[in-house]
């Protein structure tokens, strides 16, 4: 079990726990959590499901494999250095108190 907080552009933050074995789009979809739509089901096809992980935090994560590092390239909204899909982090202890800011848009 973890705790996410996802932060709206407009600067709202929701706490939510997310269950081991799943991912940190899952638990926004899961939570209806506004701003991740998730459309490929967690695919790693869509990149709607976009985030900005805590900068303190994004080194913890791990490494992104190649075919996430290509769709980062595809995201509506711009990518940063501290962009992942949301779906391809996956809910363990280690990401527990995880904080991601949601993009403008997904679409
Ligand atoms: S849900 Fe489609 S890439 Fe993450």
């Amino acid at each position: 079990m973890a705790r996410i907080t996802y932060i709206s552009p407009a600067g709202v933050k929701t706490t939510v726990e997310a269950e081991d074995g799943s991912t940190v789009m899952q638990t926004a979809l899961r939570n209806n959590v506004d701003g991740i739509v998730g459309e490929c089901g967690g695919n790693a096809l869509c990149a709607t499901c976009h985030v900005y992980v805590d900068e303190a935090q994004f080194a913890g994560l791990g490494p992104i494999v190649d075919f996430e590092e290509e769709l980062l390239d595809c995201t509506s909204s711009p990518r940063k250095d501290t962009s992942r899909l949301s779906c391809q982090i996956p809910v363990t202890g280690a990401v527990d108190g995880l904080i991601v800011r949601l993009p403008e848009t997904q679409e």
